[in-house]
């Protein structure tokens, strides 16, 4: 494994196949102990630095670290310094002077990471970096399918929705190309980027000529947030070609899977009835989040820890 995690596309199929099993061991570790805790990173510092908005990834990070008994800072843009105008750079290098092993960031610019990995000692993880990449969201979802389906290879997969502004869907591309699943982007001409054909993967337009055969279908939240425009005549609409409602999903192969990494907006990209029903893993997604981000943290700050520690995982 490479010291930093940005990029899904860094990971080989090795390195993700070695998360996606220490995810599982984490989960088996932690099964039979009544206090949920492993010593393996205790002494170590993980800073969460957050200058966008989160609610499940922030505390995924900040739980799994808790999990693996290391110290953690909770850093927020509003609040802080950088509303004074510090740069990213001197952010940073303060927190890494106070003696953080790893920092986890989340940042609207596209590439903030790459930049930060450049510039402090300890290991970076990407939590999202503007419309770009989110590897640990692909890890979990990978992760969610395994446990569900039994397998990544193989799988037919459908990311539908708002391509254009979701790190989440090309992390997924690139993660899912390099464990063999065979992917199909779903969208709106208007919600898919530019050099999209250039992406390991297949593209429609037409969400009910995929649905049935599809074993997984993710679906993607509408970043309105982001959105300085038309980008389809009205919500309504949008919703009777893109959303996924019971109806839709009921064209779905029997054991077929629905997952949304969440925030939803419940009636727009996808109905109540389907978030809620036995085949949405939506819930399941977060709770394996934490799993695979101790395994990232356990991987990535491994060469750092002590061997007793190692061997607390291991047994
Ligand atoms: C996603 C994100 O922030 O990229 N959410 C998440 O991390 N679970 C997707 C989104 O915001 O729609």
């Amino acid at each position: 494994m490479n010291r930093h995690l940005l990029s899904a596309g860094d990971l080989s199929r090795d390195d993700a196949l070695l998360v996606l099993d220490t995810a599982a061991d984490m989960d088996a570790a932690l099964a039979g102990r009544s206090i949920k805790k492993l010593p393996t990173l205790r002494g170590r510092t993980v800073v969460n630095l957050f200058f966008e908005d989160s609610t499940r990834t922030r505390t995924s990070f900040e739980v799994a670290a808790k999990r693996l008994s290391a110290d953690v800072i909770n850093f927020s843009a509003k609040g802080s310094s950088v509303s004074k105008g510090e740069s990213l750079k001197d952010t940073a290098l303060t927190l890494e002077a106070m003696g953080s092993d790893a920092v986890v960031v989340r940042h609207s610019a596209s590439g903030a990471p790459h930049r930060l990995a450049n510039w402090i000692r300890g290991s970076v993880i990407n939590a999202g970096d503007g419309t770009h990449e989110h590897p640990t969201q692909a890890l979990l979802d990978a992760y969610t399918m395994r446990r569900r389906t039994g397998r990544v290879e193989g799988l037919q997969v459908a990311i539908v929705g708002d391509v254009l502004h979701s790190r989440v869907a090309r992390s997924n591309v690139l993660l899912l190309y390099t464990l063999g699943a065979e992917v199909t982007i779903v969208a709106p001409p208007t919600l898919l980027p530019v050099g999209v054909t250039a992406w390991p993967c297949a593209v429609s337009y037409d969400l009910d000529a995929v649905l049935p055969k599809s074993d997984v279908v993710m679906m993607l939240r509408v970043q309105h947030e982001r959105m300085h425009g038309g980008f389809f005549p009205t919500t309504r609409e949008y919703s009777r070609r893109y959303g996924l409602d019971a109806e839709r999903m009921a064209t779905l192969p029997d054991d077929a899977i629905v997952m949304h990494p969440g925030p939803m907006n419940r009636g727009v990209e996808i109905a109540a009835e389907v978030a809620d029903s036995v085949r949405s893993t939506i819930v399941e997604q977060v709770a394996n989040g934490v799993s695979v981000r101790m395994a990232v943290l356990y991987l990535l700050l491994g060469g750092l820890i002590d061997v007793s520690g190692a061997d607390e995982v291991a047994a």
